[in-house]
């Protein structure tokens, strides 16, 4: 991990959501000046309040509301350093259909005239939000390293492999002042974590008594990261040695659901209320990261077990204000 570079002033976009505000709440504990940029805010949308709870009102933090889609993006990044831009729409589900115009702007359009602005300001480095989608399915290639093949199954993945190859392209220009690394995050989890997911909802339902929806036989696996080992590898990101590069960031082990319902069972007491589903398109079998690139080139390794994950999100869930516990004897369905 290099030490060449420091964080002074850095731009976070999508500051109001979940691993954005994780990762302002980082550079302000480190001494960073951080604009937030963001579509919601505090002011009208009840997630961004709470998102942000622990920043707004931090000298060192101040949040724009406005749109990478369209608004005029040179001010907000001019004077920065360091650009961190998390904002997109997420989610494979909804990305079928008639929302994905929605996805080509906020994912890929968005991304296009952020680089724009970065090189045009002189920003030394954009640390992007990838996806492990843009792989497609691990099932029988083993855990995914950067260099193997990108093969999307839902038209989210899509624009997030196209988010990352445009901002590469814009590092890899002649004399490019600005830097990227994109890094490719395994279904994030911890506190705050984005409602639709599903560690959130499997303890929500526990608190709620409503049913979990499983899509498929339960047996997917998935790469489960921690908030904070993600938050660790934008920040080894932002100053590694690099021009352009796509690196993957996972918690070190890939768990079937079938095993996190098993162990948030032991972690709480109660069993997660669950309703089974058909399995949605998109959703991939296996996702399963190979570290050897990000502990080579950004010194991550994976620091919290997905018991102790399961702990904290947990804990933050049940004395998190408005959750009020009742249900907690469901049973399995
Ligand atoms: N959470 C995960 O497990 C995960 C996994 C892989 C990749 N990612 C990527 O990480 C990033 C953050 O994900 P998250 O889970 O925190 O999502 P999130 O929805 O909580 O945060 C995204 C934020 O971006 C904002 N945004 C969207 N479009 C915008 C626009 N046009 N202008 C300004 N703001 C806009 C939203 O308002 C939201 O606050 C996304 O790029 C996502 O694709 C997340």
């Amino acid at each position: 991990m290099s030490t060449t570079h420091f964080i002074e002033r850095a731009v976070v976009t999508g500051a109001a959501g979940f691993i954005g505000s994780h990762v302002a709440e980082a550079l302000l504990q480190r001494g960073a000046t951080v604009l937030g940029v963001d579509r919601r805010s505090p002011r009208d949308n009840a997630l961004a309040a709470e998102n942000l709870d622990g920043v707004m009102g931090h000298p060192g933090f101040r949040l724009v509301q406005g749109d990478l889609v369209t608004d005029e993006l040179k001010p907000w990044v001019d004077g920065a350093d360091t650009v961190f831009h998390l904002a997109a729409i997420p989610g494979v589900r909804p990305s079928w259909g008639d929302s994905f115009g929605e996805y080509l702007a906020c994912n890929v359009l968005a991304t296009q005239r952020l680089m724009d602005a970065c090189l045009s300001s002189g920003v030394r480095r954009l640390v992007l939000a990838s996806s492990s989608s843009v792989y497609g399915d691990a099932v029988d290639r083993g855990p995914l390293h950067e260099e193997g093949v990108t093969a999307p199954l839902s038209p989210y993945g899509v624009t997030k492999l196209a988010a990352e190859r445009l901002a590469l392209a814009y590092a890899l220009t002649p004399a490019s002042p600005t830097s990227v690394v994109a890094l490719r995050y395994f279904t994030v989890y911890g506190p705050r974590q984005r409602p639709d997911m599903a560690i959130g909802r499997m303890l929500r339902g526990i608190l709620t008594g409503e049913p979990l929806r499983l899509y498929g036989d339960g047996r997917q696996r998935r790469d489960f990261t921690f908030v904070t080992d993600a938050v660790a590898a934008n920040l080894a990101a932002a100053t590694a040695e690099v021009t352009a590069e796509a690196v993957n960031v996972g918690g070190g082990n890939s768990v079937s659901v079938l095993d996190v319902l098993n162990l948030i069972a032991d972690i709480t007491g109660a069993a997660v209320p669950v309703h089974s589903d058909a399995h949605q398109p998109g959703d991939v079998q296996v996702t399963e990261a190979d570290l050897t690139k990000a502990r080579e080139l950004l010194g991550y390794e994976p620091s919290v077990s997905l018991n102790e994950g399961i702990e904290r999100q947990w804990k933050w869930l049940s004395t998190r204000s408005g959750e009020r516990r009742r249900g907690s004897t469901a049973v399995t369905a």
